[in-house]
């Protein structure tokens, strides 16, 4: 589809003038960042991403990384140069087969000259030759590439790739993936999706995992390690692939005990969500010292550490939850992180009342007599709570709680219509916490703004609503039975 294959006779320099339309003083460069006011670097402008290809060696000794990556979009502007999210090595650069130049900007900008200026809607493949050691890598001082003592992770939000693929970092841009890596023999790498092979050859195991459904980029995870892998199929159907460290010490029966019950997880959140969005689910558990658990697409990261107090279905439930709410439906923008987290964690609540340790009113009466009027959690404003408070407690709980306030609002019937309707009418696509309240009132047909102001958006303790109030006033609030597995999730905060 490129205009120099179309004219292969043609001297380069002839070619070249033939390739540039009238209009090329509207060639501009894209913009640095795709334009999310949370983190006005992360992503790109100019083009949008609908394929990675990743191909990689990883020695795990040493930490080196190396491969080739070749990226398929699409130009959306008339394009003079472009940037990628990537902070490893490059050595080569090629647009559309033609040696590019490139050179790094910024905290984590590759800047992308091809040889000629892209016309707007045009197809573009870029191939990205790189290598480095991901640990030795940071940007805004930070580090999100986890490393083992068998290997390393990449698992973060909201943002991973930089590390060790070049992308369009935001989740905006999603895109189906292919990863195959090779490690030496023993080791294994672990990655989205289906394995499609794995092969050993001269000391080195190639994996290749396949996701076909769009991804967002900080959904997309690897981990190098020594794992072992379970593999089977949840009743309602879904291929299921879990792996464990070799080297969980005491948090490995924990840990398989929760991880392993996926399977039935799934199925019993689709009673819910509707039809699990992927062809395979899962999740895996490295040893690393983090602490936190993040939704991976298919393949769900663990830290040991949310084992370390037992057995947890309730972390397994809230990123699998996630599945449906965060990665068939994305967010559009990091200012709508409670389509995220709110849902997830209701889907703990769900599931406390389904092991009967509290119902989900009872658990939105716990969180909101717990915190009274003056506490620092209610200036948190779930529905844009601000780039530094994104993954703040008050995302969760008081997100949850105006979920339950919803529900409230608009019956069970209307409710449990939105809640399975939304995956549907989103599916594998982007939406913002403005779709969510339209769609609410599309289902239910009541007015909402002043319900998703009051609990989303207000930097105060809402009044307890008049008509079926969240807490009797007065009464003590006992602490549901389930708060201990739904609070020890929250581990999730800080780096
Ligand atoms: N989405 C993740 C979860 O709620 C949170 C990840 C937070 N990131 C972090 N670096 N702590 O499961
Ligand atoms: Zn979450």
């Amino acid at each position: 589809m490129h205009r120099r294959i179309l004219a292969p006779g043609v001297p380069a320099a002839a070619a070249l003038l033939l390739a540039i339309p009238a209009s090329a003083a509207s060639w501009s460069p894209g913009a640095p960042g795709i334009g999310d006011p949370y983190y006005p670097y992360y992503g790109n402008g100019g083009y949008d991403v609908s394929h990675y290809d990743l191909r990689l060696k990883y020695q795990p000794r040493t930490d080196e990384l190396q491969g080739t990556a070749t990226v398929l979009a699409r130009t959306t502007q008339d394009l003079s140069r472009f940037d990628l999210d990537f902070l490893l090595d490059v050595s080569e650069v090629r647009v559309n087969g033609a040696e590019a130049s490139f050179t790094a900007s910024g905290q984590h900008e590759l800047v992308v000259t091809p040889k000629t200026p892209l016309a707007k809607g045009a197809p573009m493949t870029v191939v990205v030759r790189y290598s480095g050691v991901p640990s030795t890598k940071s940007a805004y001082g930070f580090t999100t590439w986890h490393r083992t003592p068998d290997g390393a992770v990449a698992a973060d939000e909201p943002e991973s790739a930089w590390w060790w693929f070049p992308s369009n970092d935001h989740p905006s841009d999603k895109a189906t993936f292919d990863v195959s890596v090779a490690v030496p023999d023993g080791t294994q790498a672990i990655s989205n999706g289906t394995l499609q092979s794995a092969s050993s050859k001269l000391g080195w195991t190639r994996y290749t995992w396949r996701q076909d459904k769009p991804q967002a980029t900080y959904l997309t995870t690897l981990a190098l390690g020594r794992f072992d892998i379970t593999t089977g199929t949840s009743e309602g159907g879904v291929p299921v692939v879990n792996a464990y460290s070799r080297d969980l010490g005491a948090n490995d029966g924990a840990a398989r005990a929760s991880v392993e019950r996926t399977g039935e997880l799934v199925d019993w959140l689709t009673g819910y969500f509707g039809p699990y969005p992927f062809g395979s689910a899962g999740g895996y558990v490295p040893n690393t010292t983090t602490g936190y658990a993040l939704e991976t697409q298919t393949r769900v990261y663990y830290s040991p550490k949310q084992f370390a107090g037992g057995s947890n279905t309730s972390v397994v439930v809230h990123e699998l939850a996630h599945q449906w709410y965060g990665d068939d439906v994305s967010l559009k923008g990091w200012k709508d992180i409670w389509i995220n987290e709110g849902f997830a964690r209701y889907a703990q609540w769900l599931w406390s009342e389904h092991e009967g340790e509290g119902t989900a009113q009872e658990l939105a009466g716990y969180v909101y007599a717990s915190h009274p009027a003056d506490d620092a959690f209610w200036t948190v404003a779930p529905g844009d709570p601000g780039p530094d408070d994104q993954f703040d407690v008050a995302v969760y709980d008081r997100g949850a709680l105006a979920v339950q306030a919803l529900r409230n609002e608009i019956g069970d019937d209307a409710f449990f219509a939105v809640l399975k309707g939304w995956p549907k009418e989103h599916a594998y696509g982007n939406a913002s916490v403005a779709d969510f309240r339209r769609y609410a009132e599309q289902v239910s047909g009541k007015p909402l703004a002043a319900l998703f102001d009051t609990w989303l958006f207000q930097p105060s303790k809402p009044a307890a609503p008049a008509a079926r109030s969240l807490v009797r006033t007065g009464a003590a609030v006992a602490r549901p039975d389930s708060w201990r597995e739904i609070e020890a999730t929250n581990d999730v905060h800080g780096r």
